[in-house]
């Protein structure tokens, strides 16, 4: 079998576990935008197609319109199998309408972090049983063996509309409005985005703005090609609703929505059923106003839980997001380890500074306070230009020298500035409106922009 190999990086790799009956054709590894053009410059013949995750793009607009070029291309004969390997289960929607259109691409998907052996070597003799593909899907069933039993959720996957009433959970495909990287900000966080996953807590004292600093970091994430999950555990205030009015609406008449959070602590795998899709690439887990079940909370949202969803889902999404105010930190102390960065927010006035040691001193014993200090990076919220401090402007980098002067001890480590949000007296058109301000203001995409690009930079 003459095999067209579009695997990227990974297809050095890769070609070790091609046996001696198929043959890759291309020398190059190529990537899904260089193959369409490799095929159309060389025509090369293949028997069979086999794409991975590591020829796409950060951008899935682009990489769809490759795909299709790919599977219209004159040069590519039409009934030759194409593959795609991914462990983004998010492809099955995505491309939903690319599979419905071309039925010999196909997706299989990993549940793995990684595409496993295994599952390229099941490509390849998938691929060589084409043209009986369909005859393949309907005997798999009866494969047995290990792998088949991992790859049951993939199955799932492609077999064809087996609806499920969860599915209106699910957002439709949707063409993206993609951030061209035009501008320095874009570049870098491409630059650094690339295969990133990070646990990010938002803190700060209540009003601070933790909960609207949460939103628009994720729903920046989500603007610039990158998958986030939004965690509320601010089980007190539940703002998340307020931010997201869909997700409100739908925990109103949906009592596995109202329980999200409880549903996903209890199967993060499941997170595509149990958890909120917001937009894009941007899903949430919370509890409605109306979920009253003290012992589910009690029973499900643990630090055990906490830990296993963290620890599951991190691998799944570029970024976690978690609404944790400081008072509630004393009850997650063991979750702080597998947090990457804090975000801790203060406005730049001296109540909020003060309030925040207070918070910090009453929630956590020193150790604690200091690990924090160590792994915060600072956001001052509704900056306010004109604040003044001891006769000085009180810059983010005043506001950092303040808290950390000395006013609490274990909180001395000096704490990088991520950046600032400007106080706008508009700053609630966004609950108004439904849609975060990163959507909708320049002045505020870029300012959480730039504070997503600190906190996703590492630890400092
Ligand atoms: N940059 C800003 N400009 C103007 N107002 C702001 C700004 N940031 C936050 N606010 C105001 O503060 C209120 C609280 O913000 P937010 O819900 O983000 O904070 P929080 O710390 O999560 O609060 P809570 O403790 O109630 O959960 C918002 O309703 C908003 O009015
Ligand atoms: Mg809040």
């Amino acid at each position: 079998m003459r095999l067209l190999l579009i695997a990227g990086g990974y297809g050095t790799v890769a070609r070790q576990y091609i046996d001696s009956m198929t043959e890759v054709i291309n020398d190059t590894e190529l990537t899904l935008e260089e193959a369409v053009r490799y095929i159309a410059d060389t025509a090369p013949e293949p028997d069979s197609i086999v794409i991975t995750d590591e020829a796409l793009s950060l951008h899935p607009d682009r990489d769809r319109r490759n795909l299709e070029a790919l599977l219209n291309s004159p040069s590519a004969p039409q009934k030759v199998p194409v593959i795609l390997i991914t462990t983004d289960s998010w492809k099955s929607k995505e491309w939903e309408s690319v599979s419905s259109r071309h039925p010999r691409f196909e997706m299989m998907f990993s549940e793995y972090i990684r595409v496993t052996p295994e599952l390229f070597v099941q490509s390849i003799s998938r691929a060589r049983a084409a043209p009986g593909l369909h005859t393949q899907k309907s005997t798999r069933a009866a494969d047995g063996g290990p792998q088949a039993e991992r790859d049951k959720g993939s199955r799932r996957d492609i077999e064809p509309a087996r609806k499920s009433f969860l599915d209106r959970f699910r957002p439709k495909p949707k063409e993206r409005t993609e951030a061209e990287p035009t501008d320095a900000l874009t570049r870098e966080l491409e630059r650094i985005s690339r295969g990133i996953s990070r646990v990010v807590a938002v803190t700060g004292h209540r009003g601070s703005g933790v909960t609207s600093t949460a939103v628009n970091l994720a729903s920046e994430a989500g603007r610039r090609g990158l998958s986030a999950l939004i965690v509320d555990l601010d089980i007190d205030y539940r703002s998340t609703n307020m931010y997201f009015g869909g997700f409100h609406e739908r925990t109103k008449r949906d009592e596995e929505i109202n329980a999200s959070l409880i549903r996903t602590l209890a199967r993060p795998q499941d997170y595509a059923a149990t958890a909120y899709p917001i937009r894009d690439n941007v899903w949430l887990t919370g509890l409605g106003y109306d979920f009253d079940d003290p012992r589910l909370i009690g029973q499900f949202v643990t630090e055990a839980r906490l830990t296993g969803l963290l620890s599951l889902l991190r691998n799944r999404f570029n970024l976690i997001v978690l609404d944790l105010p400081l008072d509630l930190l004393r009850e997650y102390q063991e979750i702080m380890i597998h947090i990457d960065s804090f975000g801790l927010c203060v406005p730049n006035d001296l109540y909020s500074v003060l309030s925040t040691l207070r918070n910090v001193e009453n929630s956590l014993p020193k150790e604690q306070a200091v690990y924090l200090n160590a792994k915060s990076k600072l956001v001052v919220t509704k900056y306010n230009d004109r604040s003044r401090f001891q006769g000085e402007n009180f810059t983010p980098e005043a506001v950092s020298r303040v808290l950390t002067s000395g006013l609490m001890e274990g909180f001395t480590y000096e704490m990088k500035v991520a950046g600032h949000v400007p106080y706008s007296s508009d700053f609630d058109s966004q609950i108004e409106s439904d849609v975060p301000l990163v959507h909708s203001s320049t002045h505020y995409e870029r300012a959480y922009g730039n504070i997503l690009l600190r906190l996703l930079e590492g630890t400092g």
